[in-house]
């Protein structure tokens, strides 16, 4: 009895092995707390990001609207490709240490309340090609903004942590709005 029961979980099993076609590898199994305990690494990343709206070096452009984005408020349904760049300094000229790639766009209809989903794609120093992937809601007309770290690459792989956004400038007679991004990072610190 036992022997027909196990004989037929093993067919079942094979069944779904073999009607899948993907690779999976187990690869073995890591303590919870390793993820959770005074193994976690820290990263301070403090840096700012040029948005260029218009004119030279334009970095920010609209993909799509919704059907009400025109007599929206909010301009609720706009979306946007970034591709902003990230310096070291306030200043737009200060020194390039990566990228800001990802989406914009309007996601509260009743006020200014944006989506922001993109990575920071590191292009100096030691984390040179590494990413760091952020998400959020930023609203503008608030003064503690945070956006989250919700992952990573390379460097920053397993990363998790907070974001703390303020607008140092922008007014309407420039095509450039400098954000700074002041960045924690916490990584279990794999042996
Ligand atoms: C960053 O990495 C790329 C690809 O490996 C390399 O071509 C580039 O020179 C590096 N940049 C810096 C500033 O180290
Ligand atoms: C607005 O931006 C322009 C162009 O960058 C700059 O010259 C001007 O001083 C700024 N005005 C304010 C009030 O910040």
């Amino acid at each position: 009895m036992e022997k027909h029961a196990f004989a037929l979980i093993l067919f079942l099993a094979i069944g779904l092995v073999t009607r899948s076609t993907a690779q999976i590898t187990n690869l073995g199994v890591i303590p919870v707390n390793l993820l959770f305990s005074e193994t976690l690494g820290v990263t301070q990343i403090d840096c700012y990001i040029q948005n260029t709206i218009y004119g030279q070096g334009e970095d920010s452009y609209e993909i799509a609207d919704s059907s009400i984005t025109t007599q929206s408020l909010s301009r609720f349904g706009y979306l946007a490709m970034i591709d902003d760049v990230v310096t070291e300094g306030p200043d737009p000229t200060s020194n390039v240490i990566g990228r800001a790639q990802g989406l914009f766009g309007s996601a509260d209809v009743n006020t200014p309340g944006f989506f922001l989903d993109f990575n920071i794609y590191f292009t100096s120093g030691s984390y040179n090609g590494s990413t760091l992937h952020i998400s959020g809601r930023d609203s503008p007309s608030m003064c503690n903004r945070e956006l989250s770290v919700t992952g990573g690459t390379q460097e920053f792989r397993l990363a998790m942590g907070f974001v703390t956004v303020s607008t140092i400038s922008g007014n309407s007679s420039s095509a450039t709005d400098t954000f700074q991004f002041n960045i924690r990072v916490f990584q279990p610190i794999l042996s």
